[in-house]
């Protein structure tokens, strides 16, 4: 298990110890994390499971591919450190990942 941080735009953490394997997007669904609609299931389809990776992560977590990119243009209040929630696989080296919610998705 990895522990992982979600933190919501109410200022509400979720520390949780999830799978490896699995996505920040479904935790965020399975924990009922509220700004993650996560429409298209997962598909990198709809830009509204958007996270803000924190700043002390970005780099282990990387960056996003040109397809997650294109659908980020779609995603409000963009940052540089922006990221589909969906598009990030939970790994031993993400232990202690946080991201946080936006204000609003697309
Ligand atoms: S759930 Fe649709 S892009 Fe992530």
């Amino acid at each position: 298990m990895t522990q992982l941080t979600i933190v919501a735009f109410d200022g509400t953490r979720y520390d949780l110890a999830v799978e490896n394997g699995s996505t920040v997007m479904e935790n965020a669904v399975r924990n009922s994390v509220p700004g993650i609609e996560a429409e298209c299931g997962g598909a990198c389809a709809c830009a509204t499971c958007h996270v803000y990776v924190d700043e002390a992560w970005t780099e282990k977590v990387g960056s996003p591919s040109p397809m997650e990119e294109d659908m980020l243009d779609f995603a409000l209040d963009v940052q540089p450190t922006s990221r589909l929630s969906c598009q990030i696989k939970i790994k031993p080296e993400l232990d202690g990942l946080v991201v946080r919610v936006p204000e609003r998705q697309a």
